[in-house]
């Protein structure tokens, strides 16, 4: 078995100072405990420790952590601000989730991006073995699949996207679009979540490169970049078992005791503006306008993860959504009753779980989402089958989870009409439903998904090297 090398922006876990000395801070991500569970004999992750560390803390670091197979990419505040904020979060990540008007392309944020992924190309030399198996992960590092490439021709490379991948209109407008497809197909085989991105993508690399595809499969001079969607999953196991956890129940107690008999609605998002989060408060002010006979009954639990605090946009959001929750709570409040229960935080584990198990619904509206993964979680977290999923047509997880209420993000009725329609669906109604999503979830759970691509990544290269022989 060769070694598996991941790369991502963020490793698995953030550097964090604690009374003057480093300590790690683990990351509950799925990505971890999809590729914690591969067949590799040992695996390796390359990226951001998640903040600045000064020049000459960095070598002793570096060692500390390579021997717990981490391979750290410092970056300065400059690249931080250049690259991360700037043509990740300020050009790809507004792009791709149609956001246009959010996207400022400047060439010192393009500059940047192309200086870093070389430098992430420069720390994977110095842990790689020609025989590994190197797997590339989302928007941040699109250049690097080529850069590999070019370092290790006959490498098995993987590429996979967790964002939407947009419509070609909308991608042509990128100044730096075909460098970005040509970094992407450096690799043997390129993963989207749904098919839908894996068509932009094609659509794209025709009109664009004037490659040409047949099956999925892209031809690329000797060599073949296959390209096909894997929806991602998630530790099925892990949130359906949390309920039972003695934190877990305390935790449903407490809850229970401050809410009351009320409905809970549940919204748990990072705070981002592709998330739809303000109008979907928007939506829950008019369905209380439009049934009067639920205020008082029913309660928006409104959980915000902050976010990429320091780009313009995520700050005007979380004044616009201070400012709707205080009003539309300074509308309808009673003595007795809030309507919007507010939290600006990353809930831990335990608490997460408890409140996904109390939610009579999730109410989950983003106008644009590659997977969304909590949509997965709330409905594994319910093991008496009741709950109601209410989510966007617009999120990845929609083609898997079609037994939730599907709405449309940007029609507010709609949305209304959903959390009706939940509050006042029969329990058999809603357990045959998440019956259902349960089978799904359970079999293509994260562990599967990192399974089936890379299986399909070995196969890939193969052909070809098959073609090569020729
Ligand atoms: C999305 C992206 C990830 C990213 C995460 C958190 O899920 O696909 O690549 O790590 O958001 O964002 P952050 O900017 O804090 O890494």
């Amino acid at each position: 078995m060769p070694r598996l090398i991941t790369i991502s922006n963020r490793l698995p876990i953030s550097v964090k100072v604690k009374e003057g000395e480093f300590v790690y801070e683990q990351s509950v991500g799925g990505l971890a405990t999809g590729l914690s569970s591969t067949d590799a004999k040992e695996n390796y992750w390359v990226g951001w420790p998640g903040m600045t560390i000064k020049a000459d803390d960095q070598a002793a670091l570096a060692a500390r952590m390579n021997k717990d197979n981490l391979q750290p990419v410092f970056l300065t505040d400059r690249e931080y601000e250049n690259f991360y904020e700037g043509f990740s979060n300020k050009i790809i990540w507004p792009l791709y989730h149609y956001f246009k008007q959010y996207a400022s392309y400047k060439k010192t944020y393009w500059e940047a991006y192309r200086q870093v992924n070389e430098r992430f190309c420069e720390e994977v030399q110095k842990i790689a073995r020609p025989d590994d198996v190197f797997w590339v992960h989302d928007y941040q590092l699109m250049l690097l699949p080529k850069m590999l490439r070019e370092k290790f021709p006959d490498a098995t490379i993987g590429y996979f996207l967790h964002i939407p991948f947009p419509s070609y209109e909308l991608f042509r407008s990128l100044p730096w679009r075909k460098e970005v497809l040509e970094g992407i197909l450096g690799a043997d085989l390129v993963g989207f979540h749904t098919y839908d991105y894996v068509r932009h993508f094609l659509s794209a690399t025709t009109r664009i490169l004037g490659l040409n595809h047949s099956l999925g499969k892209v031809n690329m001079a000797g060599r073949i970049a296959e390209v096909d969607s894997f929806p991602m999953g998630i530790d099925y196991d892990k949130f359906a078992k949390a309920v039972f956890e003695k934190e877990t129940i305390r935790e449903i107690i407490e809850l229970r005791q401050q809410l009351g008999k009320d409905k809970i609605i549940l919204s748990v998002d990072r705070l981002d503006y592709s998330k739809g989060i303000l109008q979907r408060i928007q939506a829950f002010e008019r369905f209380l306008e439009r049934y009067p006979e639920w205020q008082g009954q029913v309660t928006l639990l409104l959980i915000l993860v902050p976010s990429r605090a320091t780009v313009d946009q995520y700050q005007q959001l979380k004044e616009d959504i201070d400012q709707a929750v205080g009003r539309i709570n300074g509308k309808f409040n009673t003595l007795r009753w809030t309507p919007i229960h507010y939290f600006y935080r990353a809930l831990p584990f335990n608490t997460l779980a408890a409140v996904y198990y109390m939610a009579d619904i999730a109410l989950i509206t983003p106008f644009r989402d590659g997977m969304n993964l909590i949509a997965k979680e709330y409905i594994a977290t319910k093991t008496d089958q009741t709950g109601v999923l209410i989510l966007s047509e617009m999120a990845g997880a929609a083609k898997e989870l079609t037994e939730a209420i599907l709405v449309n993000p940007d029609d507010p009725h709609d949305i209304v009409r959903a959390i009706h329609k939940a509050l006042t669906m029969p329990a058999e109604e809603q357990m045959a439903r998440n019956t259902a999503m349960q089978q799904t979830l359970r079999r293509y759970n994260v562990k599967r998904w990192s399974e089936v691509f890379l299986d399909r990544l070995k196969e890939a290269r193969l052909s070809t090297e098959k073609i090569k022989r020729k």
